[in-house]
């Protein structure tokens, strides 16, 4: 596995590796780093449908808010090297802020609309720091393929928006979430929780296996489905609901309250954020119509 730190130096790495292999592809998994089987998910996908696997580990202080957790965002560059390279990463690229952004911004990529709602309304800015940086590193690393986890649904969406408005020449390959033994989907942030709010946190996941039973209710309304999340997460009372919707997938659309889930013929997704203490956690399920 070759580790790069410069834009120079992985633009020369994947030449090199281009030039010997004019047919090979290239798979890209961006990341911010503090990597866990959700990552190694991922990475182990890229292995199987690419040629070379391009990891990128950079905490992007574009997509963090003033009052966010950029200084404290979990980092262990050793730990993260290890289960790259046992996940099969060919290519790491771990730049630092001042080679991304060596001089201030006045170049922002900005997706409208499905970036007003779910994680846009409540950090906003952060997914045109999102957009910005995953042009730049797409434009660094050319790949022909890149991977993102559905544990994000929302940056997924605007991801695609981005590379079909901009013509960008990459696919963009979505992936389905990991979690923990117990439901918990798997975040860098986890490690934040204290015991009892890691025990709470489990409202997401539960509230989310429970909307299959629900679902059965043919008379169920989209606006009765959300009580119904809201009342479940609501049992723990350590969680702050940050917000609790049911959105048109991927367009993220509003749903009529009175809209009867049983007549939907389109996807849809029922996303969650909830705060326990300063960590905030995020959930969803997409129900894809058959
Ligand atoms: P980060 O939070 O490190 O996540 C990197 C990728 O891993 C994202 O595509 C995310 O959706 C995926 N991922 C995280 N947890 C997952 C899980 N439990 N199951 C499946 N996939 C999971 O997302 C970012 O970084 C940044 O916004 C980035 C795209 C790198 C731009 O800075």
């Amino acid at each position: 596995m070759i580790v790069n730190y410069t834009i120079k130096q992985i633009r020369d790495t994947i030449s090199t590796f281009r030039k010997r292999n004019p047919e090979g592809t290239v798979g890209f998994v961006p990341t911010m780093g503090y990597l866990h089987e959700g990552h190694a998910s991922l990475l182990r996908k890229a292995r199987q449908e690419c040629d070379v696997v391009v990891l990128s580990i950079f905490v992007n202080p574009l997509q963090f808010g003033p009052t966010e957790d950029l200084d404290k965002y979990p980092r262990d560059r050793e730990r993260d090297l290890a289960l790259a390279e046992q996940a099969g990463t060919d290519f790491v690229f771990m730049p630092s802020v001042e080679e991304m952004y060596p001089r201030p911004m006045r170049t922002q990529v900005e997706v409208s609309g499905i970036t007003d709602v779910l994680c846009g309304a409540s950090r906003p800015g952060h997914f045109a720091g999102v957009a910005t940086v995953v042009s730049k590193l797409f434009n660094i690393v050319n790949p022909h393929r890149a991977y993102f986890g559905e544990k994000d649904a929302q940056q997924v969406a605007v991801i695609e928006q981005m590379v079909a408005d901009l013509n960008l020449p990459v696919a963009i390959v979505p992936c389905p979430i990991l979690r923990e033994g117990d439901g918990l989907a798997m975040s860098s942030r986890n490690v934040y929780l204290s015991p009892e709010e890691r025990g709470e946190a489990l409202s997401l996941s539960k509230a989310l296996s429970r909307l299959r039973v629900w679902r059965v209710n043919e008379e169920l309304t989209f606006g009765e489905l959300r009580h119904k999340m809201k009342d479940e997460i609501q049992k723990s009372p350590l969680g702050n609901v940050d917000y609790i919707e049911i959105l048109t997938y991927p367009g993220l659309l509003p749903i009529a309250q009175d809209f009867t889930v049983h007549d939907a013929d389109f996807d849809y997704i029922v996303a969650l954020a909830v705060k326990y203490g300063a960590t905030r956690l995020i959930d969803n399920a997409i129900v894809r119509q058959p």
